[in-house]
């Protein structure tokens, strides 16, 4: 028998609790010992719940049983999560989390301690929710130079922009619709301003290239400024809008950013829609691969924490080699990457056309009917170069990159 602690019984602590209870035969078999969650830590009384009887208020009584093999750490936020994981590895316990503000800010400190514990810190959920994707990059993809990690990985701005697009919702609404069905973070900011896919991206990164991506060094804007005159030039020109959390490798430099972008048509993660998550990976030898599913919500994250718990059980006094270096990884300047940009300024085609051509190489021009405007497409450029130019481009109304 091993015995778990769940710190934390909210929406994914709730979802963990009841996915080990209610597939608990399968999760013994699986595990190759009976798991049994022996306390679940939260500030919180929950009268009438049946997790009453195992309901702890003192994160001590978890720490001082040596019985507790696992502790899954599902309360979100760095403190206390960072100093309650620490103690727990430094005990002598595996630590299972989805917070990836913990993966993120202290991941290659805590891999190292329970390395030297000869304990595990696992951390699948933190990325792409119910989507396999730390373990396939940790012990699938260990034979490939890993050249290109892009990918949706925040289910709730891709619900926005989703229903944004196919229903004609505002913003607000949809929003207010993904916190009802348990997508959004605490504080939506994290959602919509793109720090949660910030600190997915640099986790995936970090173990795509072995040193630690930092995510505070990764240039990031969110989907605030995504209107509706956008989509409507994206869907005439054949392009959906979609947060793209990207990070490649080029001349053993690497490239990192989190912000919206065109996203043509046949690309792979044009059809990502709703609260699903993709992760597309191109390794120097595999080519190309996707992964995709749920990518938030409570009972697919806490499939993932249980998958984790499933194999900290079955590799209880071994550690499992996690490749994530605590040594910083240098990201290249955002003004040295390049794109095609896609401009929308006021005027008719002709004004537009005599303005544009005067500071960019364009490729083609847009009218998608909205009043007094015209959209045209740039080269792929520089984004210093870019700015210069948008700088004097007189009239310009909005500007978005286009994913290649
Ligand atoms: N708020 C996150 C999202 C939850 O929408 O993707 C899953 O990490």
């Amino acid at each position: 028998m091993v015995n778990v602690a769940i710190l934390g019984y909210g929406t994914v602590g709730s979802g963990v609790y009841e996915v080990i209870t209610t597939n608990n035969k399968l999760i013994n078999k699986k595990a190759g010992e009976d798991v049994s969650i022996k306390y679940v830590l939260d500030l919180r009384d929950f009268p009438g719940d049946p997790v009453e009887k195992v309901l702890v208020h003192d994160f001590n009584v978890i720490l001082e049983d040596p019985s507790v093999k696992v502790v899954v750490e599902v309360m979100g936020g760095v403190e206390p999560a960072y100093t309650f994981a620490k103690k727990s590895l430094l005990a002598g316990k595996s630590v299972c989390t989805s917070n990836k503000e913990l993966v993120a800010n202290k991941g290659p400190e805590l891999i190292r301690i329970a390395k030297e514990n000869k304990v595990n810190f696992l951390f699948e959920a933190s990325c792409g929710g119910g989507i396999p994707i730390i373990r396939p990059l940790n012990s699938s993809l260990t034979a490939d130079d890993i050249i290109e990690i892009s990918g949706i990985l925040n289910g709730t701005t891709n619900y926005i922009l989703t229903k944004m697009t196919d229903e004609g919702w505002d913003f607000d609404t949809a929003l207010k619709k993904a916190q009802e069905l348990g997508y959004a973070e605490r504080n939506p900011e994290a959602d919509v301003l793109g720090y949660d896919a910030c600190r997915k991206i640099a986790i995936l990164s970090s173990l795509a290239y072995g040193k630690t991506v930092g995510y505070e060094d990764i240039h990031t804007e969110g989907i605030t400024s995504v209107t509706y005159e956008d989509i409507e030039y994206a869907k005439k020109m054949g392009y959906a809008i979609k947060l793209i959390a990207s990070s490649e490798k080029k001349d053993g430099k690497i490239y990192a950013m989190v912000a919206p972008m065109l996203v043509r048509r046949d690309h792979p993660l044009c059809s990502i829609n709703g609260v699903f998550n993709a992760i597309f990976v191109r390794g120097n030898m595999l080519g190309d691969a996707m992964f995709y599913g749920s990518g938030a919500g409570k009972l697919p994250t806490a499939s993932a924490v249980a998958g984790d718990v499933v194999d900290a059980v079955r590799h209880v006094g071994k550690n499992i080699m996690v490749f994530w270096d605590e040594e910083k990884e240098d990201l290249q300047d955002i003004g040295d990457f390049k794109h095609q940009f896609f401009v929308r300024v006021k005027g008719d085609k002709d004004t537009v056309k005599e303005k544009a051509e005067k500071l960019f190489s364009v490729t083609g021009y847009t009218d998608a009917g909205i009043d007094n405007e015209t959209g045209f497409v740039t080269e792929i450029m520089k984004e210093d170069d870019f700015e210069k130019a948008y700088a004097q481009l007189e009239g310009a109304v909005a500007k978005l990159r286009i994913k290649d």
